[in-house]
């Protein structure tokens, strides 16, 4: 065949427990366990055309193009990506790519993008290599989430719809540093949840994950921040499987603002939120108390803020966030999405 192509689309994620250092052996992989809910209707789709080269190349040959543009400034990330599975991924070495990705999300609206985008493309990429080789994974989705995260992290996690770990922890046998693992044995309430990004600040942000994580490699706070990760993740757990409202909201919140006190306490310290970040989380405590409605934030790494809400209460959740909270947004702009979507090929 000379010619392959393939599309997948990939929602992206947001965690509930973070991910936040490195370990300082291997590639790409967590201090710590972190868990996230996909984003079922933030997405990227990724198609991957595979022409067939006369020569056996050395070093992946690729263009990339984003909602229809050429993007060279994305392409030293994904050149550092495919050099990182070349010896896995024999498809590499005799044809080009053509990437071609879009995003149904504004790009630099701190949407983790690249948790999406690198969710397709490891999808793309480990369904060209079983066609090519003739020989299926054993573990397909493993394989893909695998890949994803040697391209971004956190991407690794948006390959199983719902709940999805990645790092190994005790309490669950089959996680892994390596690759994600679905989450299913939480209370079914919580597919009725939803996610509000509160657009707060649409600018590109001025440091970059890469360097958040390795603020963390000469950092006297990193190992308590390690431990408290891992009581973390055995509290949300029990929460999620006991439907204990309080104690996750109490987590979720706490993991959010240990990321970014993470971020002020590092050698060069730094702060990505905003005057209206604070006010915004204000006001949803504000809200909660009076209301006494299910809802909590949490933070990616930017100034917006994540509104948490269980569906059955849109009305009056949304309702909060049209009349108090568009005043804190960037041009009055929020996106909506269910949670625990899962990706899908895309014939
Ligand atoms: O995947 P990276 O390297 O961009 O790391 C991002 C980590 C956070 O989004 C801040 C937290 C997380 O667990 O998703």
């Amino acid at each position: 065949m000379n010619k392959l192509e393939i599309t997948y689309k990939c929602p992206s994620n947001i965690a509930l427990v973070k991910y936040w250092g490195k370990k300082a052996e291997g590639i790409q992989l967590p201090a710590n366990a972190s868990i996230s809910f996909t984003l079922t209707d933030l997405c990227a789709t990724t198609t991957i055309q595979a022409t067939k080269t006369n020569e056996i190349l050395t070093e992946a040959a690729f263009i990339f193009e984003l909602d229809g543009k050429l993007k060279p400034s994305f392409e030293p990330k994904i050149a550092s990506f495919l050099r990182r599975i070349w010896n896995d991924y024999s498809v590499l070495h005799t044809h080009r790519l053509y990437i071609k990705s879009s995003n149904n999300f504004p790009h630099g609206a701190g949407i983790a993008s690249s948790a999406a985008g690198f969710g397709a493309l490891g999808l793309c990429l480990a369904h060209l290599q079983q066609e090519f080789s003739g020989n299926a994974f054993t573990d397909f989705n493993a394989e893909a989430s695998r890949i994803a995260r040697l391209g971004s992290g956190s991407a690794c996690r948006s390959l199983y719809g719902g709940l999805a770990i990645w790092g190994e922890i005790q309490e669950i046998l089959e996680t892994s540093d390596e690759h994600a693992t679905a989450f299913t044995q939480y209370h079914h309430e919580f597919n009725r949840w939803k996610d509000c990004v509160l657009l707060v600040d649409e600018g590109e942000k001025s440091v970059s994950s890469t360097q958040g994580h390795a603020q963390l490699d000469n950092n006297m706070y990193a190992q308590a921040r390690y431990q408290a990760a891992r009581l973390s993740m055995q509290k949300l757990l029990k929460a999620m499987q006991g439907n204990n409202i309080p104690q996750f909201i109490n987590t979720v919140e706490s993991e959010a603002l240990q990321l970014h006190a993470m971020m002020m306490a590092g050698p060069m310290p730094y702060i990505l939120f905003k005057p209206n970040t604070v006010a915004i989380i204000e006001k949803i405590w504000e809200f909660r108390s009076s209301s006494l409605l299910p809802l909590c934030f949490t933070l990616d790494a930017g100034a917006n803020v994540h509104l948490l809400y269980d569906g059955a209460h849109e009305k009056e959740i949304l309702n909060f966030v049209e009349n108090q909270l568009l005043p804190y947004c960037s041009k009055n702009k929020y996106l909506c999405s269910a949670l625990g979507g899962t990706p899908t090929q895309i014939k």
